[in-house]
């Protein structure tokens, strides 16, 4: 069954049991910065689980749009998708666990013709927050579901919440045995070897919990599902992986076609990361240094690089765009009406990267050369991640070029820093998706960055002997005083202006070291009260202009910090100036 026949079956279905269906909700949530994209389809049904009356009232249906982008670096293996389809059905305090397990048997037994013998089904085991949930087990046994498959797991398994607050709640799942053989005596639903496969999950949301973790009664009992597309369109055409479904065979196919070299997981990446790429430019997103904008970034350019890894002519990606709008239309409406601004989009940031590239060869040259003179065969790790980091000049692509030119590289430092790297991003996006940057924090960062340009632009306009004696920061501007002998004139502020505002024309990258503090000092990097900092410190580095030790945050590329401009510069105190600036869009 095609993905299509799947989605019209799921929405006729859940109709004719007295749903309304509701459209797609876009991928870049309105009115909602805390989160990237709609990960889910209950997303844009919160205030409503919460209680508020829902216009079209206690049953919806939909498919929603969703992206997650927590696997982005595992897209390529035989399962990992950035963008998806979900379906879902819900009761905003309508009917509860016995109809939605009685109508998603139904479903899956009457519409889809899936074997009822293969259906495994889990439920929630009950803790001090909810009790066993005996009543949707008892559910499952009334529609047919045998006891020996319905399997009882902890919050782990059986528990629902989009991040850390709001609402949640038990769930059921339903699986579906692929026939391989069980891995062990005690293979279920909740082993990932791959004879189980989950195919639709019913959250019985009748909790909240707050942020201080505490969990409470919703006014009102709902039902969120979620049922993904493209892994039931997999399962129910009996394909190994979703690459092999008709959503993606033809630009998988024309990959093949293009390719001189053929490597089956820079296909996918490459079909996977341009599907994903279209669909947050066709609802808005588009490619930036931070957030959504700068996961559309990474999406494009990991395409890119595996469209050179495959050796495609880059000229191909306006034909592939075309053949994908061909094949997702009748899916997807708006990719026909939207083709020519995505083309655009993803076109102008292939080229981008492209010049990245290029300068990131300059300055591996300039490595090598280097190497070569001081006799060595190695490209050691620091130096591999270094390019990575400073000029997005990938790992791959050094590793490549320097086995053409004879040298070894050294892996093992550079996993280890780009594992830190990672983390810090990891981390970064999680805080992100749990509270949600306040616009006000992300103001300040900007300033803290500034400081850093103002600093060292002090120096290099004034004088290397310049050192902070202080700043603060608000939301509206920023304050820093600095050790001086003399006002300022007209021309020098002009100059310290026009240089922060050509560094940050520049767009120069902002990086995060941790280092031992002798080490930090060691390298030359500035900071105000030496003895007032641990012995393991962070610096930050901006390009080549700045290096301070400093507890952040900062932002990561100097591009977003707008206008800055100087609105006063007065004496603050004996040999200590004071300039106040402000940051504009
Ligand atoms: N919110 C649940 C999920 O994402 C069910 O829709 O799995």
């Amino acid at each position: 069954m095609k993905a299509i026949e799947i989605r019209n079956k799921y929405l006729n279905f859940f109709q004719a049991h007295g749903h309304k269906v509701i459209p797609s909700a876009p991928l870049i949530p309105e009115n909602d910065p805390s989160v990237l994209f709609t990960t889910a389809g209950m997303q844009p049904l919160v205030p409503y689980l919460l209680g508020e009356k829902h216009p079209e009232g206690t049953r919806i249906t939909d498919y929603q749009k969703c992206v997650r982008t927590n696997d982005i670096d595992e897209v390529g293996d035989n399962r990992h998708l950035t963008y998806f389809e979900m379906l879902g059905n819900w009761s905003l305090g309508d009917y509860f666990k016995e109809e939605a397990i009685e109508m998603s048997y139904e479903f899956l037994t009457k519409e889809l013709r899936i074997d009822p013998s293969k259906l495994s089904v889990t439920c929630f085991a009950g803790d001090g927050d909810a009790p066993r949930d005996m009543v949707a087990a008892e559910a499952w046994k009334k529609a047919g579901i045998p006891e020996d498959r319905i399997y009882f797991y902890g919050k782990d398994n059986n528990w629902w919440i989009a991040g850390e607050e709001g609402p949640c709640g038990p769930d059921t799942e339903m699986f579906l045995d692929t026939g391989k053989p069980a891995c062990s005596p005690n293979c279920g639903p909740d082993c990932d070897c791959g004879k189980y496969v989950e195919i639709w999950n019913n959250v019985f949301m009748e909790y909240y919990k707050s942020k201080d973790g505490s969990i409470s009664k919703l006014k009102q009992q709902n039902v969120d599902t979620g049922l993904g597309l493209e892994r039931m369109a997999m399962l129910l055409q009996g394909k190994e992986t979703p690459f092999d479904i008709e959503l993606f065979v033809p630009v998988m196919e024309k990959l093949k076609e293009l390719a001189k070299v053929d490597d089956i997981e820079s296909r996918r990446i490459v079909t996977e990361h341009l599907r994903s790429s279209m669909m947050i430019t066709a609802d808005g997103g588009r490619p930036s240094n931070i957030d959504r904008g700068y996961v559309l970034r990474r999406l494009i350019r990991r395409m890119t690089r595996h469209l050179n890894k495959l050796q495609i002519d880059l000229n191909e990606l306006s034909n592939l765009i075309d053949l994908y709008v061909e094949t997702l239309k009748e899916l997807y409406p708006e990719l026909v009406e939207k083709k020519e601004i995505i083309k655009e989009v993803i076109v102008t940031e292939k080229d981008k990267f492209v010049k990245t590239l290029a300068n990131g060869e300059r300055e591996f040259n300039k490595v090598v050369e280097k190497a070569k003179r001081e006799n060595k065969t190695i490209i050691d790790g620091y130096t591999i991640f270094k390019l990575y980091e400073t000029y997005g000049f990938p790992p791959e692509v050094t590793s490549d070029l320097a086995k053409e030119q004879g040298f070894e590289i050294e892996m093992v430092e550079f996993d280890k820093l780009f594992k830190e790297h990672q983390e810090k991003s990891r981390l970064g996006s999680e805080q992100k998706f749990k509270g949600g940057l306040a616009e006000q924090n992300e103001q300040t960062t900007k300033y803290h960055t500034a400081t850093h340009l103002l600093n060292a632009a002090l120096k290099e306009v004034i004088s290397k002997d310049i050192h902070q004696k202080g700043s603060n920061i608000t939301t509206e501007r920023m304050r820093f005083d600095f050790s001086c002998d003399h006002k300022l004139t007209d021309e020098e502020k002009q100059k310290v202006e026009d240089l922060v505002n050509e560094w940050i024309k520049q767009d120069l990258p902002v990086t995060i070291q941790t280092m031992k503090k002798e080490d930090a000092v060691q390298s030359g990097a500035e900071c105000m009260f030496i003895e007032k900092y641990p012995d393991e410190v962070t610096v930050y580095t901006i390009g080549t202009v700045s290096k301070e030790i400093c507890g952040g945050p900062h932002v990561t590329h100097t591009g977003e910090l707008g206008h800055f401009s100087i609105k006063k510069e007065e004496a603050s105190s004996a040999g200590v100036r004071r300039i106040k600036a402000v940051l504009s869009d």
